[in-house]
Parts: C-alpha cells; structure tokens; sequence
C-alpha cells in the first residue's frame, strides 16, 4: 500500500455518504446509478458496501457489492479522477477479497464495459480473467463483458 492508501480510512457506507457517493458515480459512468439506488443497498443483508474516505474526509472511493451462494457480485467500484492510480481500487477490491474469505465465496464477479479499459486493466491486474458478454447489457446498447475472479473453493460440508 502506498503512504497515501494508508493516511485513508475505509468502513461501511452509511445514509451520510450517499450525497459523495452519487456525486462520484455521476462523474465516473456514462449512466450513472441513481442516489436512490445505492440508498437502497445500505444496510440490506448480503451486501457489502465501503466507502474510502481520505485524511481531509473526502470520498474518495467506493465498492458496493452484494453476496449469495457462494458468489460476490461487485455492482459498483470507483474511484475519484484525482485519486485515481494510487492503489485505492486495489484497496477495495481487497476488502472485497476478504470478505470472500470470511463468506468462503467461491467466485467474484461483475460486468464491464467492453470499453471500459482502465477497468478491465484493473480487473486483469488483480486475478479476473473474462468469462462471458451479455449482448446489449447497458441502456446504451453497449454488451457487457463479464470477469469473473475464481477462489479456492469452500471446504466440502461434513
Ligand atoms: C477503474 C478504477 C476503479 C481504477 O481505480 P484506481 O484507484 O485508479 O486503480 P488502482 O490505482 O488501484 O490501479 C491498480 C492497477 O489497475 C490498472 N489500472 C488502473 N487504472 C488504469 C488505467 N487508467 N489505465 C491502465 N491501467 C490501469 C493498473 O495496472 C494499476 O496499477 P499501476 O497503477 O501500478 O499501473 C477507476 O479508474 C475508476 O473509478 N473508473 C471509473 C469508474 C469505473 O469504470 N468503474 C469500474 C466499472 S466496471
């Protein structure tokens, strides 16, 4: 981790982040999820949700995610324009990782704009591989390749 990730704090989103939260998704996706959308997701079970906050309490990142059978679906991950390549991704994505380790989840996966290249560069960087396209998956009519991140799998039930 560089010295900037670790002068961040990172800890559950909550109804105070929506405000940072929508205003980033808004600069960050061509069509963004509405305010309305991620408040729907806090404090719903099965899901986890971070935000990373910066020394000077901006937000400067977040992943919301929800789980199920053995699979985390990431829904959303980014990062502030003027964070971005200093490891805060990377940082999330780890939470993420150990939140596979504590559900024993088997696969992480979510859907990624073909064009999307810093995403998927990302994605390939920590271990996904592309495992599929959804035809027309965005509202755009963009297909959505999926990536999925296979672990080790769950120990077998006794
Ligand atoms: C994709 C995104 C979340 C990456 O966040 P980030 O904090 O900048 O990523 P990191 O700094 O952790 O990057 C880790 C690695 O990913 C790759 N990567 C990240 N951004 C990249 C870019 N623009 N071009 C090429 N590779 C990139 C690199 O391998 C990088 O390591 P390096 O900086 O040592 O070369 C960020 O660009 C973002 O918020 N984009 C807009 C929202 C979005 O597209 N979200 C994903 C939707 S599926």
């Amino acid at each position: 981790m560089s010295a900037q990730a670790e002068a961040l704090t990172v800890r559950d989103a909550r109804a105070a982040d929506l405000d940072a939260v929508a205003e980033l998704e808004r600069i960050s996706f061509p069509i963004p999820w509405k305010r309305e959308f991620f408040a729907s997701e806090i404090g719903v079970p099965h899901r986890f949700n971070r935000v990373v906050r910066s020394r000077d309490g901006s937000l400067a990142g977040y992943v919301f995610c929800a789980f199920a059978g053995g699979e985390i679906h990431v829904n959303k991950i980014a990062v502030d324009p003027a964070c971005r390549r200093q490891g805060i991704a990377h940082l999330l994505m780890r939470e993420v990782l150990e939140l596979s380790g504590r559900i024993a989840a088997e696969e992480i996966y979510l859907e990624v704009r073909p064009s999307n290249v810093p995403a998927r560069t990302f994605y390939l960087s920590i271990g996904f591989s592309e495992v599929g396209r959804r035809p027309g998956y965005y509202a755009d009519g963009e297909d959505a390749l999926v990536m999925s991140l296979f672990l080790a799998r769950r120990a077998a039930s006794p």
